[in-house]
């Protein structure tokens, strides 16, 4: 049995430079096993609490000390001598030990980190990968029917995921003045992990010369890799992936599909949606809505995230009702990986699809019952990368384990986004037929879905 027998952490950086981090766990007769917290710029308001030292005077406040301070002392002092494969048992004397409802005490990156780097030290002590430990977690949880007919397929067997893909940045990502956060590709039509990945690459590319060949920044990248420039409307974007998608000779909708990851919450405030790309133009729910509907009438347009703020469930429940039939409407901020929040919004019929994040919660198994409760519903989880990233590859091991079919990691540019990328590239290689790629087969149930690229009709 992996006996957990040294907790240590410290102090590590992440994509953007800032504090985050890292715990090194040790079982008995195993080696240290570590796991890197990542950490958002775009939070939801009910995200678990991520433990900054605020002190001004070093790093501006950002500074995680305390939090590993937390988890060299009383998470050490807990979890020492527990069994390192029994996560939900760890997990759940872990948030006792916080005592909080948002793990405010003791950070949620002081607890992710630790409950990931056991899983990897029990991977260790077991001599098994990453991927075969998430499997064999998960498997307490794996649905063991059919789960309901629009989510056919997802979570029942470990399956390489469709990677959503970031070409365009806005919103907190990037410094030019879009007020949506991502413009992203779906390579629906792909038979194969590398294929779809290809693809990417090369609509990513040609993304790139698009705006350089107008005059706008096509080298100049986001927090997550995309291209941020500045452009003339929110809809522009649209354009120009549309564009690139055929020029590469690929077809717009049936090979490779847009998401929006809209990100609203950042521009809601007193009851509006304020957009700056369009002179500070006011709109409401409803009209954010056939803002939406319009664009996936002229666009191929597959997926739709935070199309509406964290606390408008009045205006989700619209949306969803107007969209929820011909694309994925996907949760992040109002759903924050959070069970009760997504329970919520079932019971309220809202969204169809929920981003997972670990740190939005703040533990492994917590984040595997939310996971689990989508699929029992009828709801698609997509595993998802935090805007400041690191080399930890955790999310690809676990979106390949569980079978959950989607992966969104922002652009593939920056390394800490490859890192995923290129794992998921060895788990294709190395899984072969024990991991079948799902790709667009997933969103077969949706209807009237506008994929057939014919009447993509990008302006200018
Ligand atoms: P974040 O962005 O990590 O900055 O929250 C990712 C997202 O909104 O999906
Ligand atoms: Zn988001």
């Amino acid at each position: 049995m992996p006996i957990i027998e040294r907790v240590h952490a410290r102090e590590v950086f992440d994509s953007r430079g800032k504090p985050t981090v890292e715990v090194e766990i040790t079982c008995r007769g195993g080696k240290p096993s570590r796991a890197i917290v990542p950490s958002g710029a775009s939070t939801g308001r009910f995200e678990a609490v991520e433990l900054r030292d605020g002190d001004a005077k070093r790093l501006r406040g950002t500074g995680v000390r305390q939090a590993v301070a937390n988890v060299c002392g009383e998470i050490a002092d807990a979890v020492r001598g527990m069994d390192a494969n029994d996560q939900e048992g760890l997990d759940t004397r872990l948030c006792e030990l916080d005592g909080t409802p948002n793990k405010g005490r003791l950070g949620a990156n002081a607890i992710l980190g630790t409950s990931l780097a056991a899983a990897y030290a029990a991977a260790d002590e077991k001599g098994i990968s990453a991927v075969r430990q998430f499997s064999q977690i998960w498997d307490r949880l794996r649905p063991s029917k059919s789960p309901p007919a629009n989510t056919a397929g997802i979570g029942l067997e470990p399956g390489l995921p469709l990677p959503m893909v970031n070409m365009i940045s806005g919103g907190l990502h990037a410094g030019g003045n879009l007020d949506f956060q991502d413009y992203l590709i779906l390579p629906v039509g792909a038979t194969s992990y590398r294929q779809a990945f290809e693809w990417i690459v090369s609509v990513y590319w040609q993304v790139g010369t698009e705006l350089s060949a107008v005059g706008f920044e096509g080298l100049l990248v986001g927090d997550e890799g995309g291209f941020g420039p500045k452009l003339a409307s929110n809809e522009q974007a649209l354009g120009f992936v549309v564009r690139a998608i055929e020029a590469v000779g690929l077809v717009p909708g049936a090979d490779v599909a847009i998401g929006l990851d809209v990100a609203s919450t950042h521009f809601f405030s007193d009851g509006a949606y304020r957009l700056a790309a369009t002179g500070g133009q006011q709109l409401s729910s409803a009209e954010v809505t056939d803002l939406l509907e319009s664009w996936c009438d002229r666009f191929p347009i597959l997926s739709i995230e935070d199309g509406l703020a964290e606390d408008d469930w009045d205006g989700w429940k619209l949306l969803t009702e107007r969209l929820g039939r011909r694309v994925q409407l996907i949760g992040d901020d109002l759903f924050v990986t959070n069970e009760s929040r997504l329970r919520e919004g079932i019971e309220r019929g809202v969204g169809n699809s929920v981003l997972i994040k670990l740190n939005q919660i703040g533990t492994l198994w917590e984040t595997l019952q939310t996971m689990r409760l989508a699929i029992d519903n009828g709801y698609w989880p997509v595993v998802s990368a935090r805007s400041g990233e690191t080399e930890d590859t955790t999310i690809a091991d676990l979106v390949v384990a569980t079978g959950a079919g989607q992966l969104k990691v922002g652009s593939v540019a920056r390394s800490e986004r490859l890192a995923k990328y290129n794992q998921l590239l060895r788990l294709e290689e190395q899984l072969g037929p024990d991991a079948e790629f799902l790709g667009g087969s997933i969103f077969a149930t949706l209807q009237d879905c506008n994929l057939s690229g014919d009447s993509a009709k990008p302006l200018e």
